[in-house]
């Protein structure tokens, strides 16, 4: 069998990477290893940038975004108990984002692709890439039966532990990496969320309150890595949430069951370069962002922006230059969010080495913050999301 493309995992990355190469009439097919019903059950991002937005908005995935996510202009930042500072995009930048769920968007790009007809095939085992660098080849196996499918571009789509990245041999990638000593306890509860994001910088450690309708709400708080998710019943994590941010928004939050509950360790990761021959990583295959500053999902959706553009351009002009470009491109932007994410998380966490001296600084920067308009622009500039390059 042959194909154009192939794209190696349906994440976000993957399938929007298949929509938009099926809108533009090439021909592709997307591998995952897991089930359908898998991928959906995994509770990640909620915050879109506004770029992303857009993307997704000119793909014709719009509709339900724009009637069911909440439009954003404001991130509220707490620290040393009862200090917090505002940060108002649209009056600043006059940009927004969107709360919108990533579990939604994966249901709205599936849903799409059945749609569209674009092949996914799900449950593919054993994924194996061949010859990246000239004429690539993929081997699979799916429901018992090996398969192989030539092509003449592959998109590793496969997330952290993917097999892409792992192809491009060692001598030609270089990997930056940071680990931070904690993880993020998360939970989903079916109750009424703050009407803002807030972030908290506490003694206790990080806490944010997050969104995703009206009537569903994601907290998190920050916790040893060594944790597990059965340390912490629901009234446990309530009590510390509640502890950790002002008294006021402890208020007015409403408690009740958890419907989802995980750990995350936080990292920050780069391999480069993000091409390999006719092999093209996007997303998390080549790069982790700790979660703080939002950014993961928006990554991979401007990756993907950048790469389904270079293949427009290959296969309906023969013009080569978005494919050329695609890693340095790509790069520009995954530092600028790598550093944004970075800074964000050693502001805002406690470590476990720090000292009375480290807070103090911490606590300053945030002064400084929320009293330095100009410092407020570049927040939200960053936050909000840095332009795409055309
Ligand atoms: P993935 O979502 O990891 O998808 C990769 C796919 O490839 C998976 O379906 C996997 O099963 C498949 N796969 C892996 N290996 C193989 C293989 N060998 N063969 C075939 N298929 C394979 N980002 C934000 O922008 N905003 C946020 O608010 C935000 N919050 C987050 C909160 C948490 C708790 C976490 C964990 C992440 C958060 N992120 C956030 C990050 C965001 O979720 C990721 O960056 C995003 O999922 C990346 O999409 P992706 O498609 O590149 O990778
Ligand atoms: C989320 O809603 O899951 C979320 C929001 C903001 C972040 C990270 C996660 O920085």
């Amino acid at each position: 069998m042959n194909t154009q493309v192939i794209i190696v995992g349906a994440g976000p990355a993957g399938t929007l990477l298949s929509h938009l190469l099926g809108r533009a009439g090439i021909e592709h097919v997307v591998l995952e290893q897991q089930s359908r019903a898998y991928v959906l059950g995994r509770i990640r991002a909620g915050v879109l940038e506004w770029g992303s937005v857009e993307i997704l908005r000119n793909a014709g995935l719009g509709d339900r975004m724009d009637r069911e996510g909440q439009v954003h202009d404001t991130i509220n930042i707490a620290w040393r108990g009862s200090e917090m500072l505002s940060i108002d995009s649209q009056r600043l930048i006059g940009r927004r984002m969107m709360a919108y769920g990533q579990t939604n968007i994966q249901e709205d790009l599936y849903e799409a692709a059945d749609a569209a007809g674009n092949t996914i095939v799900f449950e593919a085992h054993d994924v194996q890439i061949s010859d990246p660098a000239r004429r690539p080849s993929v081997t699979f196996v799916a429901n018992g039966v090996s398969e192989r499918i030539d092509c003449d571009f592959v998109a590793g789509c496969d997330g952290s532990h993917g097999v892409s990245r792992a192809v491009i041999p060692a001598g030609v990638r270089t990997e930056f990496e940071k680990d931070y000593p904690f993880g993020w306890l998360g939970i989903l509860s079916e109750t009424p969320p703050l009407p803002h994001l807030l972030y908290a910088n506490h003694q206790r450690g990080f806490a944010l309150c997050s969104m995703r309708n009206p009537m569903l709400s994601r907290y998190y708080v920050q916790c040893p890595l060594t944790d597990t998710v059965d340390d912490w019943p629901d009234d446990r994590f309530w009590t510390e949430l509640l502890a950790r941010i002002p008294a006021d928004k402890a208020a007015q939050i409403q408690t009740g069951p958890s419907i989802e509950k995980s750990i995350a360790p936080l990292r920050s990761f780069a391999s480069e370069p993000m091409r390999y021959g006719n092999l093209f990583l996007a997303g998390d295959a080549a790069h982790i962002v700790p979660p703080t500053g939002a950014k993961g999902l928006n990554l991979a959706i401007s990756d993907v922006h950048y790469l389904a553009r270079a293949f427009a351009d290959h296969y309906e002009r023969g013009d080569d230059g978005y494919l050329d470009s695609y890693s340095a491109m790509a790069l520009r932007r995954v530092w600028g969010a790598m550093r944004f994410s970075w800074s964000l998380t050693m502001l805002l966490h406690r470590f476990p080495d720090m000292s009375d001296f480290d807070q103090r600084a911490q606590e300053q920067e945030l002064y400084h913050l929320s009293t330095s308009p100009s410092a407020q622009i570049a927040f939200a500039e960053q936050y909000v999301g840095l332009p795409l390059e055309s």
